[in-house]
C-alpha cells in the first residue's frame, strides 16, 4: 500500500545504519513503535464497503470544535492563508492523506465560498502529486471570491448547482483522471451526483460533505443510489480518527 511506503522505508534504514538501536531497549527499538505500526500496515484490503452495509455510528461529531468554542483547534483550521476555509481539522489531514494516495489530476469543488479551500486544494495537489493537476471549484456566487484566491492550478467557475446544465460539459469530458470531486455546496446533492457519477472512472473519489451527517431519509435513499451506481464507501478515510470523524459520514465514496 502506497501509505506504507515511507514507514517500511524507515525501518529499513534503521536496522541497516544502526542496527544497535534497533534492539530492545535502543532509541530505535521497533516495538516501541508497534502503535504505528499496527495502523501503517494494517490489512485494509476490506476498506471499501457499500453504503447499506454501514450505520451511522460517529465516534464524535467533527463540528464541535467550531461550534462550541472551547477550544481554538477547529478555528485554526477554518481559515487558510487569511481566507475562509470551511474544513474541519480531521478532513484537512484526510485530504491531504488521500491527495497523496490518489495523485488525482483534476479536483471538482462544488461551492467556492471565498475561494480559501480552492486555494488550500491547489497548494496540497501541488506539493503532494508527482504531476501537475487542475482544480476547478464552481459556485453561484462568485464576486465573493478574494482575489488572494489566485493559483496556477485553480479556476472558478460560475455555475448554478440547481441546474446541471450550466457545467460545461466540455471542459468536465477533458479534464484528465483520477477525479477527487468535492460536493460542498449542499444543493440538489443527489442529482448533482447522478450527473457527474457518469464521468466519474474505475478509481475516482466523490466525496460529500455536510449532508449526509442529517441520516435522514433523503440521504438514506441517496446513499442507495450511490451505491447502485457503483460506488463504495473508503472505511479507511471515514474511520480513520474513529467511525465517521469527518463532515463527510459514509460518503468518502470510490467508484469501483
Ligand atoms: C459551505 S459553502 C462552501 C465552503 C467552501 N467549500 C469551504 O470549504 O470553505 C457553500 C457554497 O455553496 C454555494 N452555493 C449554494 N447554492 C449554490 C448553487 N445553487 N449553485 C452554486 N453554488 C451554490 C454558496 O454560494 C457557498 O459559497
Amino acid at each position: 500500500m502506497k501509505l506504507a511506503s515511507g514507514y517500511k522505508a524507515f525501518w529499513a534504514a534503521a536496522h541497516k545504519n544502526y542496527p544497535d538501536q534497533t534492539k530492545s531497549g535502543g532509541l530505535l527499538d521497533q516495538g516501541r513503535f508497534e502503535a504505528m505500526n499496527s495502523v501503517v500496515n494494517a490489512d485494509y484490503s476490506d476498506r471499501f464497503a457499500k453504503p447499506s452495509s454501514r450505520g451511522w455510528r460517529s465516534s464524535i461529531y467533527p463540528w464541535i470544535f467550531p461550534i462550541n468554542r472551547s477550544t481554538k483547534v477547529g478555528a485554526l483550521a477554518l481559515t487558510y492563508k487569511g481566507l475562509i476555509c470551511i474544513k474541519t481539522p480531521f478532513d484537512l489531514a484526510l485530504y491531504a492523506r488521500l491527495i497523496w494516495e490518489l495523485q488525482p489530476r483534476t479536483i471538482l469543488e462544488l461551492g467556492s465560498f471565498q475561494g480559501g479551500s480552492g486555494l488550500w486544494f491547489a497548494d496540497q495537489m501541488s506539493v503532494l502529486c508527482d504531476q501537475p493537476g487542475e482544480v476547478h471549484s464552481f459556485d453561484v456566487h462568485t464576486k465573493c471570491i478574494h482575489e488572494n484566491a489566485k493559483h496556477p492550478f485553480l479556476t472558478f467557475h460560475q455555475v448554478d448547482l440547481t441546474d446541471v446544465s450550466t457545467f460545461d460539459k466540455n471542459l468536465l469530458t477533458r479534464l484528465p483522471h483520477p477525479w477527487l470531486v468535492i460536493d460542498d455546496a449542499h444543493v440538489q446533492i443527489f442529482s448533482i451526483f447522478s450527473y457527474l457519477s457518469g464521468l466519474l472512472v474505475s478509481g475516482d473519489y466523490y466525496v460529500i460533505e455536510d449532508e449526509p451527517i442529517r441520516a435522514d431519509k433523503e440521504i438514506i435513499d441517496g446513499l442507495q443510489l450511490v451505491q447502485q451506481l457503483g460506488f463504495m464507501v473508503d472505511t479507511y478515510y471515514t474511520d480513520a480518527f474513529g467511525n465517521n470523524v469527518t463532515c463527510a459520514p459514509n460518503a468518502w465514496l470510490r467508484k469501483l
